[in-house]
């Protein structure tokens, strides 16, 4: 596998043999997940989905993504949220070049809706889309979530207004459970195009179901790199790889041992501005499986150098309950020279013929060593390069780390009871039929 780990800067603040100590823990939960025989077991779907992904399954991915695009789009539009948004938008804009809306491709724009209630968002972007050519994915696994619902009420209405019925159905891919929820029932009437995503596959541990794999192919990315790559790591974090040799479980140990530690905050950080939203995928997955029960390490990120001028500030002196995991990426795409100037009065001389990415890894080994020094722990995930292959490979390393990890804290890894509450308050609220009652009580408090 191309991840490299390394684990030197964290062994100051834990020894090796602390984290080495793991090693029976992390192989056992390595096994319950494979075998199916830990917590959340009915939603393991996702650890041999890479292998188990079938040729005529990526085809038919990228048959609906040719025909979509066929349309000649400007934009395509996914709506979802939580799980049915982060993956999708993480990979496309690693991927993606930073200025693709300004440049113009022939691949269209991927915009997303549906993964907040901003009313202004929704006007602004139904706005936008009337003077476009687009079409879109409505993705929900549950179909009845309100975010995603009402997104695809509004937008449903405009691009029938604007193709006509029949047109509009050839341009909307329903991605949903295979036969319960509201979205299943439309999609169904309609006889729009539909995926579906595996009853065991949640929601965060979904990105390589046609929830992400139908966006990124529409965006023209490699889908079968992807998932390779995905595959490969799946191979490389086998229950037959030993700990030693497995890095996905040694990731998790050592941010197991950190936490024992007192460190109860983990920073995912970035030097290139490509992987803000694979840090917020990152969150979501480690947030919403190890936060529970009155645990759990608090997932943050940082997107480096920026945050080093505002947030820098707190992690160099700040409490000491944090540790950083860098995602560093080996080589940019592009290389770019800092050029001679003969005046020299930025002072900038002594870096001329320097790549930028000199620069870039400079501050990165720079802020690695202050942050130790200050008592920051850093762990390094080194990739080769951002491409579809690699980016596979650090979703699955995330994503069986995180399972081996949820199992360290004796939680269900692959549950998320807490995210019902706002949901029960704000129907009540809102006065939803069924919820007389939790209206009642609600207002009472008000
Ligand atoms: O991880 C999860 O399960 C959640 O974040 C869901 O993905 C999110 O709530 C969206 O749910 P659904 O796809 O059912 O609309």
């Amino acid at each position: 596998n191309n991840i490299k780990l390394d684990m030197e800067k964290a062994f100051s603040f834990v020894s090796r043999d602390e984290v080495f100590a793991w090693k029976e823990t992390m192989e056992k939960n390595n096994v319950a997940l494979h075998e199916k025989t830990g917590k959340g077991n009915d939603f393991l779907g996702w650890v041999n989905l890479p292998n188990a992904i079938t040729e005529e399954h990526l085809s038919d991915v990228e048959e609906t993504a040719a025909r979509l695009r066929s349309k000649k789009l400007d934009i395509f539009v996914v709506i979802g949220i939580g799980g049915s948004y982060l993956g999708a938008k993480a990979v496309v804009d690693a991927l993606s070049d930073s200025f693709a809306h300004l440049k113009g491709s022939d691949a269209p724009h991927i915009l997303f809706a549906g993964q907040n209630i901003g009313e202004d968002y929704l006007h602004e972007l139904r706005e936008l889309l009337k003077g476009k050519e687009y079409a879109m994915a409505v993705i929900s696994k549950s179909g009845t979530t309100t975010e995603p619902a009402l997104a695809f009420r509004l937008l449903r209405q405009d691009i029938e207004d604007k193709y006509g019925v029949e047109e509009a159905r050839q341009r909307i891919v329903a991605i949903t459970d295979e036969s319960k929820g509201a979205l299943r029932t439309l999609a169904d009437a309609e006889g729009y195009k539909t995926y579906v995503i595996p009853d065991d596959v949640g929601g965060r541990y979904s990105v390589l179901t046609p929830v992400g794999l139908v966006p990124i192919a529409v965006a023209g990315f490699d889908v079968r790199a992807l998932v390779q790559g995905a595959r490969d790591m799946e191979k490389a974090s086998d229950v037959n790889v030993p700990f030693e040799d497995n890095l996905a479980a040694q990731y998790a140990a050592v941010r197991n041992s950190l936490y024992k530690s007192g460190k109860k905050i983990e920073i995912l950080v970035n030097f290139t501005p490509k992987l803000h939203y694979f840090s917020e995928w990152w969150k979501q997955l480690y947030g919403e499986s190890e936060g529970k029960e009155g645990k759990g390490i608090y997932p943050a990120s940082v997107d480096f150098t920026s945050d080093l001028h505002s947030m820098g500030q707190y992690i160099q002196e700040g409490e000491r309950i944090l540790f950083e995991t860098v995602i560093s990426v080996n080589t940019p795409d592009y290389e770019v020279r800092i050029p001679e100037d003969k005046d020299n009065l930025d002072k900038l001389n002594y870096l001329a013929g320097k790549r930028v990415d000199e620069v870039n890894k400079m501050a990165e080994l720079g802020t690695a060593l202050a942050h130790m020094d200050g008592g920051v722990p850093n762990i390094r995930v080194e990739v080769p390069k951002l491409d579809e292959y690699n980016i596979g490979q650090l979703i699955y390393f995330f994503e069986i780390a995180c399972g081996m990890s949820g199992y360290a804290l004796e939680v269900n890894p692959f549950d998320q009871p807490g995210v019902e509450a706002y949901k029960k308050n704000m129907f009540a609220l809102l006065e939803k039929p069924g919820f007389e009652e939790e209206t009642k009580q609600i207002k009472s408090r008000l």
